[in-house]
């Protein structure tokens, strides 16, 4: 699957984001493999909620997904979003959400921004670096 393709696939998630607090849509499209060594693809949208706390951005939206169907190692994920669905910047995954995929994605694991004109690569490594990870509590 191409960086191009997995973009496609997270701007036509951005499409169903609910954000009617913030009006900032964004798409998350993550490929996964399973133990067998399969990979799919899943996607997810940001899902505000009247409380603001309880809302789910799309990058964990998709995690909670490939991980309920065994989905648990993280290879790459592509993520876009923008005000009102519009894409004109990068949209870099949140703090909360660099940890959530740090869980389930080595260092070397690929995160894929895109602007709407070009995309920008960096592995999980660059993405959250001196990660806290689970080898300190397994
Ligand atoms: N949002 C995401 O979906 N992912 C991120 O990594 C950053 C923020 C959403 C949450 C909220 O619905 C909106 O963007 C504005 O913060």
């Amino acid at each position: 699957m191409t960086d191009r393709e997995l973009v496609s696939m997270a701007e036509e998630a951005m499409s169903a984001a609910y954000a009617p607090y913030s009006g900032f849509k964004v798409g998350a499209a993550l490929a996964p493999h399973n133990a067998k060594g399969e990979i799919r693809v899943f996607t997810g949208c940001n899902i505000e909620n009247a409380s603001y706390s309880p809302t789910i951005c799309a990058e964990r939206a998709a995690a909670a997904e490939a991980v309920k169907n065994g989905f648990t190692h993280f290879e790459t994920i592509a993520v876009c979003g923008g005000k009102d669905g519009r894409i004109e910047d990068f949209c870099p995954p949140c703090g909360v959400c660099r940890q959530v995929l740090c869980e389930f994605g080595t260092d070397d694991a690929v995160l894929i921004l895109w602007d709407g004109k070009k995309t920008y690569r960096c592995t999980f490594g660059e993405m959250l670096p001196l990660s806290f990870r689970k080898n300190k509590l397994l």
